[in-house]
Parts: C-alpha cells; sequence; structure tokens
C-alpha cells in the first residue's frame, strides 16, 4: 500500500498571524484547500498502485498529473506554514533570527537586505497566475536565488528556503485585488528561524517536516 499522508497540523493558533493574514482565510486555506491537496493525493497514490497492479500503463501516464499537482499541494503548504511565524514574534525578526541567512542575502543583494525584499517583491507581483514565489539556496549555506513555481509546482533539486503562495485562495478574503498589500505586508510574519534553519541545514533541515 502506497504512504498515507495527513494534514500536519498548523505551527500556532490559526489567528496568530492576524493583522496580517485573517483567522477566516488561515482556516479555510488548511482545513480546506490543504486538505483537498492531502485527500487528492492519497486518491492518486491508490489509483497508481492499482494501475501497478494491472500493468495499466495508460492509467498510469494519466494519474501523473494529479500526483504533480496534489502532492506538490502538500509538499509547498506543508512548507509554507513553516514559513510563517506569529506576528510580532521573535521568529519574525530577521536580524535575531537569521544571521547567517540575512548576510548571506546582503552579499548577494549589493550589501542590503531591502534590496533583497524589493526583488522577491518584484518577483512575486511578475507572476501571472497562480503560482509560487521562492527564495531558494543551491545546497547548505549555498548560493541563493528567487524563482517562481507553477501551480503547485514544487521546487526540486534546491533547498526551498522561504515560499510565498501567490494564489489568490492565500489572499483574497483580506486582500481583495490588491496583491500588492498582501506581498508587502507578508514579510511581518515570515519565519526567519524556519528559513535560518533550511538554509544551515539543507535537505535534512527539510526532513524534520516529517510529510
Ligand atoms: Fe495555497
Amino acid at each position: 500500500m502506497p504512504p498515507k499522508y495527513s494534514l500536519p497540523p498548523l505551527p500556532y493558533d490559526y489567528n496568530a498571524l492576524e493583522p496580517v493574514i485573517s483567522r477566516q482565510i488561515m482556516e479555510l486555506h488548511h482545513q480546506k484547500h490543504h486538505q483537498a491537496y492531502v485527500t487528492n493525493l492519497n486518491a492518486a497514490l491508490d489509483a497508481q498502485a492499482s494501475a501497478l497492479d494491472h500493468n495499466n500503463i495508460t492509467q498510469l501516464i494519466s494519474i501523473q498529473q494529479k500526483l504533480k499537482f496534489n502532492g506538490g499541494g502538500h509538499i509547498n503548504h506543508s512548507l509554507f506554514w513553516r514559513n510563517l511565524a506569529p506576528y510580532d514574534s521573535p521568529a519574525t525578526k530577521v536580524d535575531g533570527a537569521a544571521p547567517t541567512l540575512k548576510a548571506a542575502i546582503e552579499e548577494q543583494w549589493d550589501g542590503s537586505f531591502e534590496k533583497f525584499t524589493q526583488a522577491f517583491g518584484a518577483v512575486l507581483l511578475g507572476l501571472q497566475g497562480s503560482g509560487w514565489g521562492w527564495l531558494v539556496s543551491s545546497g547548505k549555506k549555498g548560493l541563493l536565488e528567487i524563482v517562481t513555481t507553477k501551480d503547485q509546482d514544487p521546487v526540486t533539486e534546491m533547498i526551498p528556503v522561504l515560499g510565498v503562495d501567490m494564489w489568490e485562495h492565500a489572499y483574497y478574503l483580506q486582500y481583495l485585488n490588491n496583491k500588492a498589500s498582501y506581498v508587502e505586508n507578508i514579510w511581518k510574519v515570515i519565519n526567519w528561524e524556519e528559513a535560518e534553519h533550511r538554509y544551515l541545514n539543507g535537505v535534512e533541515g527539510l526532513a524534520t517536516m516529517k510529510l
């Protein structure tokens, strides 16, 4: 039997990110959207096991997109919840929470953390349709880069240090069409402790997520 995945609990209360992200958004996003990715991932894995049992290559091929979309959705949201921390908590203060990562960011973005946040924000706002913006690292303490992925494609072969969900379901109930305001405010609830941990530990850091 393929492994069954389950919805990981949020590492904070549903209202912990207010006023940046409302309780209503967090409840729907976690309990409905993320749960749907988990449910559909498990269904796709069952269907894949059945197709393998029956040597049904046509069915096997048809399942791959569902696996990618829902598996990616589960991975991305599991990363995202941990990329966020309660409003005004110590983890949201980059100076104390991520000294190594901050220094690396400054080294790569002309000595300026603000240049990085501006560049990251511009990439997020330039994303067309649904997708994700990521700060990725080439490995432990590796080279940093800002990338995007479409739909629910996960980051592969790089370390996803920091990801931001740019699907409308992540902000629309609160920010409506003001995507720029969502992008501006998200910095207030970024969990820099988690980002530092992933930057220092690479894939071993991700393994602690127990997906
Ligand atoms: Fe989402």
